[in-house]
């Protein structure tokens, strides 16, 4: 039984409860974290923990902790998980109410963390690459919120699994914008694209850490979405996430990527991104 937090207590994940009158659960009115852990060390936590406070500042959530507090309860995640890779998952709610859609006066957030187990290495991801599909980015029009309202994700996601992919990439007005748990970086002729951080993306921890590896490779990139014929006619595709680190993509609906295999810039880059985490 893994440990879990909830609202100041270490306990297991099995005992953990929360109202069914929490905001959370009733309009899905919370935000989270998921943070990657290598060698029992968080991985850009203060990146994480920026994004963790952005969160709560753009939904007028109280932060109910200071950073140094943040850093105490997922060290002690990470130490009580016995893991050394991991993740660490953490969630704020506006807190329970009687259910009205207006915020609620005086009531606390409710806090909630827990850890995962690092999924065993995929080495199919990586030599193989994965497999998307394009689909109509349907959701609304501040993705760039870390909300845990997912429900548009959510479908997308199963539209994938549903046509034997791995991720569905959100395509709005004919741009390619970012998948429904990635971000998308397109290749072409050596030159890279990725989606601007604006209100349409969330601005992924992970996509920062490979725009700057790229800058710092001098690898050429412009930060501008890329159309869907772009995205089709790509000599290399990567999504990126703090699970997924830099995956190739060989395949977008059911059609080959450049050669049908990882491409060297990919190689290249996820070479460097293993060297920066250590
Ligand atoms: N998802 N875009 C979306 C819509 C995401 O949900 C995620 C991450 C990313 C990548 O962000 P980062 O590099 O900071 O992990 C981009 C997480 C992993 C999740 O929902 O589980």
């Amino acid at each position: 039984m893994s440990q879990a937090y909830l609202n100041g207590e270490y306990l297991p994940l099995e005992e953990c409860k929360v109202s069914v009158l929490d905001r959370g659960f009733i309009f899905g009115d919370a935000i989270y974290e998921l943070i990657p852990v290598y060698n029992a060390k968080p991985f850009c936590l203060e990146a994480h923990l920026e994004r963790l406070a952005r969160s709560l500042d753009q939904t007028m959530i109280s932060n109910p902790h200071a950073n140094e507090e943040w850093q105490h309860i997922i060290n002690s995640l990470i130490e009580q998980s016995g893991l050394t890779q991991l993740s660490v998952y953490l969630q704020v709610t506006r807190g329970v109410a009687k259910r009205d859609h207006a915020f609620p006066v005086n009531i606390s957030p409710t806090v909630f963390g827990m850890t995962s187990a690092w999924p065993s290495a995929n080495s199919n991801m990586y030599e193989k690459g994965l497999a998307v599909v394009t689909a109509e980015d349907i959701r609304w029009g501040r993705c760039d919120i870390k909300v845990t309202s997912l429900l548009a994700n959510v479908m997308k996601k199963q539209q994938a699994v549903e046509s034997n992919a791995d991720e569905a990439i959100l395509v709005r007005d004919g741009y390619v914008l970012e998948g429904a748990a990635t971000n998308v970086f397109v290749v072409k002729d050596g030159q890279v694209m990725t989606a601007p951080k604006n209100n349409l993306i969330l601005p992924g921890i992970t996509r920062d850490v490979v725009v700057e590896l790229l800058t710092d490779n001098n690898i050429s990139l412009v930060e501008q979405a890329a159309t869907a014929q772009q995205l089709t006619q790509a000599d290399e595709v990567w999504i990126t996430s703090s699970t997924k680190e830099c995956a190739p993509v060989t395949t977008i609906n059911g059609k080959p990527v450049g050669t049908g295999h990882p491409g060297n810039l990919w190689q290249k880059v996820y070479r460097l991104y293993q060297e920066r985490k250590v």
